[in-house]
């Protein structure tokens, strides 16, 4: 086969990967050794809004080990970018060397080549700009007060229903824009092998549609492009596009024929690979006296760039997890001078979850109801979109399970009731629901002399365990033993399939590895029943040493014996996969259930969260060790959401305040409890053979406003803009 990447031993069993990581020995995107490499460091503009009058690049080119300096004055061609029709069409992150024309601070203007990665950072120090400035708008709260909101699609019922319903809440909610900061850094190698075959080793989320966009750029069918992603040091949804560094690489290792490395910097992570955009909302809920939920208002606002439209939904969960007879929801996205906000961490669901749940908590008090039972009593009955049935749905076991293990019976029901010292004690929680989709996915399997199986798909892994997942559903549908199976992925060699992410990897993955598999019974069954009695596809099973009949286990070929007798080399199949007509017939979704006991220190506005038990469904847990860690990760982003991450900008450069993890704060250990995971582990029956629904972004929808709540219950004090700061705590 072709794949360059290497095979995966399997013996293991918390991931296939997991000691190729740990050890070192994994190769990340920027890690790949090419001979002739050129190092590639993008300059940034040092003004918010206007035009490049002058660049001057003679300092930058005479310093050591400089090869070329690339901009706007030099740009290599692309068709892509010359066709000024086709260009319009393009992000700008798809054409920066093909404009002038400046949109936002740190917008990369040149890419400066040497030798190595020091040379090139030196020389990019030499590059000076000359600007015709124009001004520019990066005032959140006054573009977001003019921006007028639009009527959103698909709403219900009327508000004028419930506009006197005797409990009702209606507030305002607010969020700071948010950086993903994977720990990895976004890196191209671009090497072009011939005129029109491009290699690409890049960090992203979907190799797929890497060469999909590359191709546009460059006029060339995607298959010219092969992209691998072996290993992904985290995503959060930043990997999901392309962006700079992947154009320029391959711009530049087309111009200088040679290949060519671009590594962004930690402080180009923040301006050059999306977050998640600063938004207002405003939720109007209403129940009647017996706590039954009425309706909903729900606005929102939340900025987009100037040359790329973003627009994250952050009122489709008004839809989706109570159901509300009544639904009126509007939104605005307005542009700013800041660079392409993008999906980030349970996109546009996590914003609204913060204010609906929120809302539902001040109601719960109003009402002096349980929230839990509250919710129990108002979960959609079926899904409220489409007039379907759940295909499956156990939020409401969630609800009990975690109430259950946080001890929520035995919490204060007013706040302020709990004091140890100078700390206060309070318990909340929240729910988060997210669409459990499934989409178009491939992947073949190998199968050799020995028995020994590899299996392939282009998915990348950006540390969900996606590879173990692999292996347990190949051990499942064929009962083939663990250390017999091989597993490469990441490459566009391999059967296209999804990009991983909106927490729909292994649910769509999981068909490709049934069709695959139930594929490779078939070609087993034909040659076995060859020299043999006749053998049912569906009855075959794959041993240590050979194949044999589930319905008569003395029925045995070796696999030896198999291949022989059909004069084989191996047995290949490759099959792809998508969901069906139970979408029309069913709604899908995952939820979980977030319980959280804190404490914040009366005089210093410190708050500590000392439990957080998280409660999913996500049907079948195909890995629960992997399961278990992408709902810890998100429950840490949750923690930073709620409390630390905040990027703030300066109103007068128009330049992010922090770019770098001094001033950015993620959660870290020390502010995040041991967290306490389970799953409900039902099967769906509708959504794919596996029954899996997905997981990842649900553990952190709800996680927020679960921690905000619970600030509520210690010291009786309702924040409504994120993070909530000490210092917020103290002067409010
Ligand atoms: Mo994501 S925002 O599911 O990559």
């Amino acid at each position: 086969m072709t794949a360059a990447s290497k095979h995966i031993s399997a013996n293991n069993r918390g991931r296939v990967e997991g000691i190729a990581k740990v050890t070192g020995k994994a190769t990340y995107s920027a890690e790949y050794q090419l001979p002739g490499l050129v190092y590639g460091v993008l300059v940034g503009s040092t003004i918010t809004s206007g035009k490049i009058t002058h660049l001057d690049v003679e300092g930058a080119k005479q310093a050591p080990g400089v090869v070329a300096v690339l901009s706007y004055w030099n740009k290599p061609n692309a068709s892509g970018l010359d066709n000024l029709e086709s260009r319009d069409k393009l992000p700008i992150h798809h054409k920066f060397f093909h404009t002038t024309q400046i949109d936002f601070n740190d917008q990369p203007i040149a890419l400066v080549l040497a030798e190595t990665i020091e040379d090139a950072t030196h020389a990019a120090t030499y590059v000076k700009a000359t600007y015709d400035e124009a001004p520019f708008d990066i005032d959140f709260s006054s573009a977001s007060k003019k921006a007028e909101l639009k009527d959103a699609q698909n709403d219900r019922g009327s508000s004028s229903d419930w506009a006197n319903a005797p409990y009702s809440v209606d507030e305002e909610y607010t969020i700071s824009m948010e950086v993903h900061n994977p720990m990895e850094m976004h890196a191209t190698i671009a090497h072009w092998e011939s005129d029109d075959q491009l290699r690409l080793y890049d960090k992203t989320q979907g190799v797929n549609g890497v060469q999909e966009n590359i191709g546009t750029i460059f006029g060339l069918d995607p298959t010219n492009i092969r992209v691998t992603s072996e290993y992904v040091g985290g995503g959060f949804g930043s990997g999901l596009l392309v962006w700079f560094n992947t154009v320029a690489a391959a711009l530049a290792a087309k111009q200088l024929e040679r290949p060519v490395k671009v590594v962004l910097t930690r402080p180009q992570m923040f301006t050059m690979v999306g977050y998640r955009p600063e938004s207002w909302q405003r939720v109007k809920i209403g129940a009647d006296e017996t706590g039954k939920l009425l309706g909903i208002i729900h606005q929102s606002k939340h900025n987009t760039s100037q040359q790329h439209y973003f627009a994250e939904g952050i009122t489709g969960i008004a839809h989706k997890v109570y159901g509300f007879k009544n639904v009126e929801r509007n939104f605005a996205v307005f542009p700013l001078h800041l660079s392409a906000p993008t999906w980030m961490r349970g996109p546009g669901d996590s914003t609204g979850t913060f204010g609906v749940e929120s809302a539902i908590d001040q109601l719960c008090y109003q009402l002096n109801a349980d929230p839990v039972e509250i919710r129990l009593k108002n979960i959609a009955p079926y899904d409220m979109q489409t007039g379907n049935p759940w295909s499956s749905h156990y939020l409401n076991e969630c609800l009990e399970r975690g109430a259950k293990e946080i001890g929520w019976n035995q919490r204060p029901k007013q706040p302020r009731q709990l004091k140890n010292g100078e700390w206060y004690t309070g318990y909340g929680m929240a729910v988060g629901l997210w669409t459990a989709f499934r989409r178009n996915a491939g992947a073949s399997i190998e199968m050799n002399r020995d028995g020994n199986l590899v299996v392939r798909t282009a998915m990348t892994d950006i540390g969900t365990g996606t590879g173990q997942a692999m292996v347990n559903m190949i051990h499942t549908f064929l009962g083939v033993p663990k250390n017999k199976i091989a597993i490469e992925l990441g490459d566009s060699v391999h059967p296209r399939s999804v990009t991983q992410g909106g927490s729909w990897g292994l649910s769509s993955l999981s068909g490709a590895i049934d069709a695959a598999s139930t594929a490779l019974k078939k070609e087993i069954a034909s040659y076995a029943s060859k020299d043999n009695e006749l053998w049912n596809a569906s009855e075959v099973r794959l041993g240590e040493t050979g194949v044999y009949s589930s319905e008569n286990k003395k029925q045995t070929i070796s696999y030896q014996q198999l291949f022989d007798s059909n004069a084989l080399e191996s047995i290949n199949v490759e099959e792809y996969s998508n969901a069906g007509e139970e979408r029309e017939k069913y709604g899908f979704c995952s939820s979980a259930a977030h319980f959280y006991k804190v404490r914040v220190h009366s005089l210093t506005g410190k708050v500590k969260v000392d439990r957080m038990v998280i409660v999913v469904d996500a049907g079948t847990v195909v890995n629960p060790q992997a399961a278990a860690n992408q709902i810890i990760g998100a429950g840490v982003g949750g923690v930073g959401m709620a409390l630390r991450e905040k990027q703030d900008i300066d109103k007068s450069t128009g330049r992010l305040v922090a770019n770098d993890f001094a001033g950015y704060h993620v959660a870290v250990n020390a502010d995040v409890p041991i967290i306490e995971v389970s799953f409900i582990n039902k099967p769906d029956p509708n959504i794919n053979p596996m029954g899996a629904k997905g997981l990842g972004e649900v553990g952190l929808i709800g996680s927020a406003p679960a921690i905000t709540n619970a600030i509520y219950n210690a010291i009786g004090k309702r924040f409504r803009h994120l993070p909530v700061t000490p210092d917020k705590i103290v002067t409010s």
